[in-house]
């Protein structure tokens, strides 16, 4: 089974698919890391992260051990995660990785075109979002609790920010694919959120 999980950033998709993925015993992959780590190579080379050849050659030389860094969140690594996803030959470059981990024992997977490039056959698609508001607070709250002095405002600015480059990209746009169920978490915590995804689940499934 593949559960493809799309959605603008801090909407509850990752608690979501971590969740989802341990009652169904399916690994799970969080698919903003290999843009975050494609970033992060080209920065760490002193490159432009918006440059397509430099960022599809890091793509394309990406490890295991580029997603598992710590220094993949921020807004330095927001940034150039946003600018690597908009080149399409990245996109192409993380594809395979993408549909093989997929392939031979189920997966949930979270991003931004799960639904509609990756996995358009997925038996079950969730477009999981909330209010800007809301997901300023959430941001804002995890990087509280992570010890990182942050102003709310500026947090939900950037985030607005990152949704309209994610939106507005020609390649592969954050969309929902037609047929996904959307769940919106502003009013939801992780326990409804998750009630909600597994009726949606047993619906797809039974
Ligand atoms: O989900 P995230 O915030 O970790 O994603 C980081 C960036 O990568 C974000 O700007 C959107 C982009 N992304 C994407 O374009 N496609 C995906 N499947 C996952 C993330």
């Amino acid at each position: 089974m593949i559960i493809a999980i799309d959605g603008p950033a801090a909407a509850g998709k990752g608690t979501l698919a971590r969740r989802l993925a341990a009652h169904f015993k399916l690994p799970y992959l969080d698919t903003g890391l290999l843009y975050r780590a494609t970033g992060r190579r080209v920065l760490d080379a002193g490159g432009d992260p918006s440059d397509p050849a430099v960022a599809e050659s890091a793509a394309r030389s990406l490890s295991a051990e580029d997603t598992q860094r710590s220094d993949l969140r921020g807004p330095e690594a927001d940034r150039a995660a946003s600018q690597v996803a908009s080149i399409p030959a990245v996109r192409a470059a993380l594809l395979d990785f993408q549909r093989s981990f997929g392939r031979t024992h189920g997966a949930v997977l979270d991003g931004r075109d799960i639904g509609t490039v990756i996995f358009p056959d997925a038996e079950v698609k969730l477009y999981v979002t909330a209010s800007a508001e809301a997901r300023g607070m959430r941001r804002w709250k995890e990087l509280q609790a992570r010890g990182v002095e942050a102003d709310l405002a500026t947090v939900t600015t950037e985030i607005r920010e990152r949704d309209e480059a994610d939106l507005a990209r020609s390649a592969a746009p954050l969309m929902a694919a037609p047929d996904a169920t959307r769940i919106d978490t502003t009013e939801l915590d992780a326990d409804a959120a998750f009630a909600r995804a597994m009726e949606i689940v047993g619906a797809k499934t039974k």
